[in-house]
Parts: C-alpha cells; sequence; structure tokens
C-alpha cells in the first residue's frame, strides 16, 4: 500500500511533467538535464511513450512517411503444388517521430538510442502476398535519432502465394511479387518510399543469400501502383523478385539417366532380329524405365504437367512402340519360315526394286552377290533352289520313271517355298529397317522439340 503511494506520486510527477513538456512549443524536446549522472531517465521519454498508441503527427492531415527496404536473405521453399514461396527478409522501415528529439549537445552527445519497440508506435506493414503470420520474433528494439527518425529492422519469415509455373521444370524462373502495404492507413494517412534504390537491395540480397540450395537469386524490380479498395486509396509498394532453379540435380538425376535407356533401347535395334534375345532386351528395359521413373517421382513436381513429365511419357511410348516393332517383325519371321503366305505381286517387284539398285534400302550382302550372275535372285536362299532345278534331272530321271515326275513337282514346289521364303525374310528385314528409321526420326524430332522447348 505504502509502496505504491510514491511510484504513483512520481507517476503524476512524470504526467505533469510531460504535460509541462507538451506545453512548452511545438519543439517536443526531451530535457535531458541529470544524463550524465543517473543514465538515461525513463520519465524524460514518458511524454512520447504515453503516446504510442496513436500516429505520431502533430497535425492529423499530415501523413506519414514510412520508407520501406529489404533483404531478402534466404529462399526457403518452393512450394509448386500450393504455390507458395517461403523466403526470409530483413524489413527494414524508417520513419519520423516528431514528438521525439533532444539536443546532443545537452544530452552527453547521444545522438541515437534504441528503444524497445514496444514503447513506441510502429507502422502496420505488412506483405499483401503473405499466406501465413509473418514471423518476427519479438521484443525487438528501434533505433531512435536525436532528430526523431526511428529505424525498426525486423526479421520475418515470409510464405506468400507466387504464381508458380512449372511447365520448364526443372529450367525454370519464377517471378514473385512482395507487396509491402499499411493495412489499416489509406494515402491520406501513410505514404509508402524507399531510401534505397532498388538494384541496392537486390546486390546486397545476392550478397547475403546463404542458401546455395536449390534457387538461386536473379533480379528485383520494383512497381508503385496505388491500391484502392472502395473509396479508400492504399499506398503500396511491390517488388518483382525473379528466382531461378539450379538445375544440375534433375539435370544427373533425371535426364541423363533417362537418355541412357533411350539410346540403349534405340541401340538394341542392332540386335539380329532373328535373334531371341531382341524382345526380353527391350522388355528389361521398359522394366529398369519403369523403376527408375517410380524412384524419381519424388524428385518432380507433384502438381501441373512439367514438359519433362511429356518427356518422360515420351521415352516410355517409345520403348514401347520398339517393344511393339520386335514382336510384329518376330512375327513377321515366323511367319516367313513356318508357312509364308503367297507374296502380293506389287510388294514382290517392291522387295525386287528395293532390293536391286542402292536406291531405297541397300543392305551389304545384296551388294556383293550383284555381281553374280543375271539371275534376279540375290539371296543365298532364293540361289539354292535355282540350283537345284538346274542340277537335279540328270540323274534322278533315269531311275524311276513314275516317281520322278512327283519328286521333281515336289522339289519345285520346295524351291517356290524356299524362295517365297526368302523374300518374305528380306521383307521383314526391310521391315526392320524402316521402322528402326522411322523410329529415329521420331525421336530426333521429339527430342530436339522438347530441347528447343526448354531453351526459350
Ligand atoms: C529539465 O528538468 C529539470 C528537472 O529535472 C528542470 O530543473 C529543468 O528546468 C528542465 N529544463 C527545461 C528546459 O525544461
Ligand atoms: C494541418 O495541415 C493542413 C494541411 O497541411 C492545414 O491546412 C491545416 O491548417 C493544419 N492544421 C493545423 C492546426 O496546423
Ligand atoms: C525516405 O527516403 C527519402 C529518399 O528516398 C528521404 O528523402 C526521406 O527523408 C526518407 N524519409 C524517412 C522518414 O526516412
Ligand atoms: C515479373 O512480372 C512483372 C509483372 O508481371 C513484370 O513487370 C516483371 O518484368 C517481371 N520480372 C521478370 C524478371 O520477369
Amino acid at each position: 500500500m505504502e509502496g505504491g503511494r510514491p511510484s504513483k506520486g512520481r507517476f503524476l510527477l512524470c504526467l505533469t511533467l510531460s504535460l509541462l513538456l507538451q506545453e512548452q512549443g511545438d519543439t517536443f524536446t526531451i530535457n535531458c538535464s541529470g544524463f550524465d549522472q543517473h543514465g538515461l531517465d525513463p520519465a524524460a521519454f514518458q511524454a512520447v511513450f504515453d503516446r504510442k498508441a496513436f500516429r505520431p503527427v502533430i497535425n492529423y492531415s499530415i501523413p506519414t512517411h514510412v520508407n520501406i527496404s529489404f533483404t531478402l536473405s534466404a529462399i526457403l521453399e518452393v512450394d509448386a503444388q500450393l504455390q507458395l514461396l517461403t523466403s526470409f527478409l530483413w524489413m527494414d522501415l524508417m520513419w519520423d517521430n516528431p514528438f521525439i528529439s533532444w539536443n546532443p549537445e545537452e544530452c552527453v552527445s547521444i545522438n541515437k538510442l534504441s528503444i524497445s519497440a514496444e514503447y513506441l508506435w510502429l507502422p502496420d506493414i505488412f506483405i499483401v502476398e503473405s499466406m501465413d503470420t509473418q514471423r518476427a520474433p519479438s521484443g525487438l528494439t528501434a533505433y531512435v535519432s536525436s532528430e526523431g527518425r526511428v529505424k525498426y529492422d525486423m526479421p520475418v519469415r515470409v510464405t506468400s502465394i507466387c504464381n508458380l509455373d512449372i511447365f520448364y521444370f526443372p529450367f525454370d524462373q519464377q517471378n514473385c511479387t512482395f507487396t509491402f502495404s499499411s493495412f489499416l492507413y489509406t494515402v491520406e494517412s501513410m505514404l509508402l518510399g524507399m531510401d534505397r534504390e532498388v538494384w541496392e537491395i537486390a546486390e546486397t540480397s545476392r550478397d547475403i543469400i546463404q542458401t546455395q540450395g536449390e534457387w538461386e537469386l536473379l533480379s528485383i524490380s520494383k512497381a508503385t501502383p496505388k491500391m484502392s479498395v472502395g473509396t479508400s486509396v492504399y499506398d503500396q509498394l511491390m517488388f518483382y523478385v525473379a528466382i531461378r532453379r539450379r538445375p544440375s540435380l534433375y539435370i544427373i538425376n533425371l535426364l541423363v539417366p533417362s537418355s541412357f535407356l533411350i539410346a540403349i533401347d534405340a541401340l538394341s535395334f542392332y540386335l539380329p532380329a532373328e535373334n531371341e534375345n531382341r524382345a526380353p532386351f527391350k522388355i528389361t528395359l521398359l522394366l529398369g524405365y519403369n523403376v527408375f521413373l517410380l524412384m524419381m517421382n519424388d524428385l518432380l513436381p507433384n502438381s501441373g504437367t512439367p514438359l519433362i513429365s511429356v518427356y518422360f511419357a515420351l521415352c516410355l511410348s517409345l520403348m514401347v512402340v520398339s517393344l511393339l516393332e520386335t514382336i510384329f517383325i518376330t512375327y513377321l519371321l515366323h511367319l516367313a519360315t513356318t508357312q509364308p503366305p503367297p507374296m502380293p505381286r506389287w510388294l514382290h517387284s517392291l522387295i525386287l526394286y528395293c532390293a536391286r539398285p542402292l536406291k531405297c534400302c541397300p543392305t551389304r550382302p545384296q551388294q556383293g552377290n550383284r555381281s553374280l550372275g543375271p539371275t534376279p535372285a540375290h539371296l543365298p536362299g532364293v540361289k539354292e533352289p535355282v540350283e537345284l532345278v538346274g542340277k537335279e534331272p540328270g540323274p534322278r530321271e533315269a531311275e524311276v520313271n513314275g516317281r520322278a515326275g512327283s519328286t521333281r513337282a515336289q522339289q519345285e514346289d520346295e524351291a517356290q517355298k524356299q524362295h517365297l521364303v526368302s523374300l518374305w525374310v528380306q521383307f521383314s528385314h526391310m521391315m526392320d529397317t524402316l521402322l528402326f528409321r522411322l523410329y529415329l526420326l521420331f525421336m530426333a524430332t521429339s527430342i530436339i522439340t522438347v530441347i528447343v522447348l526448354w531453351s526459350t
């Protein structure tokens, strides 16, 4: 009870003192007599502290000028699914408080004081894009100069909404916006400005950024449109922050293995079509590719359709197509060697046309055989029956009359079939070569398209 009285008395004293100070004139100079003996006297600042609930201006029709600047100190996370950018900013605010001023010569040459921010009026600047409460640590202090300029710096973790376009992933750039605005004060009460150039902000940010992570700061630019809501107009400062992804992780983990697999798939066309290993080999590759996609799925952005997904789908479909081609050729070869269907005339002439000159689909063995004779047969498989037909009649005819005719017919039949088989085999090989070239062409065009899209 008794302890309360002196403090109450001191409070009254302070109040009268502050009233006295106010009535002293328009200067609101802080009386700092005795600072040299007892340190700072809180009573001298009491008048300022008591006013912290109100905007510090003498004439309420004068707006408060707040200078804003910031330093981007970290890019913590970019969430493509929620379209959020989490970053860390050092926000610097500066404004004038006309009720604070002192004469540094009187006040033991104190030019600058730090005062706990909770005793001062603070502008309600916030970032419009922020989708989370701005987490600034509590208990910060502000610097106050003898002319009444207040400088308040705070670190904030900002989770801001940003229109992320991941089409060009992993070679993408994002352009995110930070809009600083007052929550309450319209242009009549608060004007925002900058005391640093925007390139200075960009430069210091680039120097400061600690994270050598996925994102790299490209540039910061500025616009200052006013925002009007209904009849009120709010001042605001907009900063466009351009960031770029460092793609090396994705190149090494996604693009290189995928390219190797597709290259091996293309090379596997050189396995002979008669060999039974080709199809199993391609199936193994396909399986391997699926496993690769499953494992690397975590690295891909989990929303939207980036170009890289299209590329993977393309690689997968190329592999499937090449497997189907192998199945088709294997089927053709099987059909040709077991029960060759009659060959259409046009197909026959097409094969002959293609096989003879070096025009359509030249292959080595045919070239060597071409010089052998006038016979239209080129393949060893075709030559054999011709030889048989020419040779056989001599010794066999003498043996048995009845059987000889039937044998010869059989042999001719056999030769005919052999010829057909060889034609079909040739056709299969030609198809194989043709489809392989088409496959290569399609692969090259699609991969070039993807690369061109990426590089723009
Ligand atoms: C400052 O305050 C002291 C008492 O603390 C008083 O004696 C002095 O007159 C004051 N000075 C002014 C200029 O008001
Ligand atoms: C406040 O400022 C306005 C505009 O600057 C001026 O018209 C008005 O007279 C001022 N009021 C006082 C009390 O100084
Ligand atoms: C704000 O910055 C401008 C320069 O851009 C300067 O003239 C003005 O005094 C500053 N105001 C405050 C309150 O810092
Ligand atoms: C970011 O977007 C804004 C507005 O859409 C534009 O003015 C600015 O130039 C863009 N910045 C970059 C680096 O692309």
